[in-house]
């Protein structure tokens, strides 16, 4: 069944509780018309792929003063990239990220793409990456899923079958929750899954989604979602 998200909820709940992260609008701002720059939403997206939130800031901090914009990045040489990225793991990460500046000063004009479909074309941009600066960039209708998304979905239906047996089912519910205020709401529900649906422990009484969360109602919401089978 699909069950859909409370947006407005959470919507209410992200413009009282947005985290300040250096690559975001705020939700005021956000709301008022000003979006934010695709090429630092892109950066910190692709540094936040297998990285936290936490270890990422000083990173993009460094990034963004060397080179503030995509023209910037794609005319650096690529040892000075891979060596600022040093600490941040996965190497092709950088050399995709070095890579896909260049493509897009080359065939887009330093503007990158509007459309997940396009981003997605680039390199180092899959699914999550094209769906997340189309969402929080454009406010393009997308679910924008990840892991942490995965784990709060799971446990606001009490998914019986592991997250990979269900994959489809909970992009569907997402996809039907997606608000106007697209970006804002994946970034709420990101933050959601940082601060009150985290891995290990919850916070129910300050969720946003708890009037129609099941995973609440049952002994144990930290035991979604449930392991495979080995
Ligand atoms: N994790 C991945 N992308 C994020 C974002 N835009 N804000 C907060 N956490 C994130």
């Amino acid at each position: 069944n699909p069950h859909p998200l409370d947006a407005p909820a959470v919507l209410a709940w992200y413009d009282r509780h947005a985290r300040d992260l250096p690559w975001r609008i705020p939700p005021a701002e956000r709301r008022a018309g000003i979006r934010p720059d695709p090429y630092r939403v892109w950066l910190s997206e692709v540094m936040l792929q297998q990285t936290t939130v936490a270890a990422v800031k000083a990173y993009f901090t460094r990034f963004t003063n060397l080179w503030p914009s995509v023209h910037d990045l794609a005319a650096a040489p690529l040892d000075a990239v891979l060596r600022e990225w040093a600490g941040l793991g996965y190497y092709a990460r950088a050399r995709n990220l070095h890579a896909c500046a260049q493509v897009v000063v080359r065939d887009h004009g330093g503007v990158f793409p509007a459309t997940s479909a396009a981003l997605r074309t680039l390199p180092g941009i899959g699914a999550y990456t094209s769906a997340a600066i189309a969402a929080i960039c454009f406010d393009e209708p997308v679910a924008v899923l990840d892991g942490n998304l995965d784990r709060v979905l799971a446990r606001y239906h009490a998914l019986p079958v592991p997250v990979r047996e269900a994959k489809e089912d909970l992009r569907a519910t997402l996809q039907a929750s997606v608000p106007a205020r697209a970006g804002d709401f994946a970034q709420a529900m990101m933050d959601l899954g940082a601060t009150i649906c985290a891995p290990r422990k919850v916070a129910c009484l300050l969720c946003p989604l708890q009037p129609g969360c099941r995973g609440t109602r049952t002994a144990d919401p930290v035991a979604f979602p449930v392991k495979p089978a080995k």
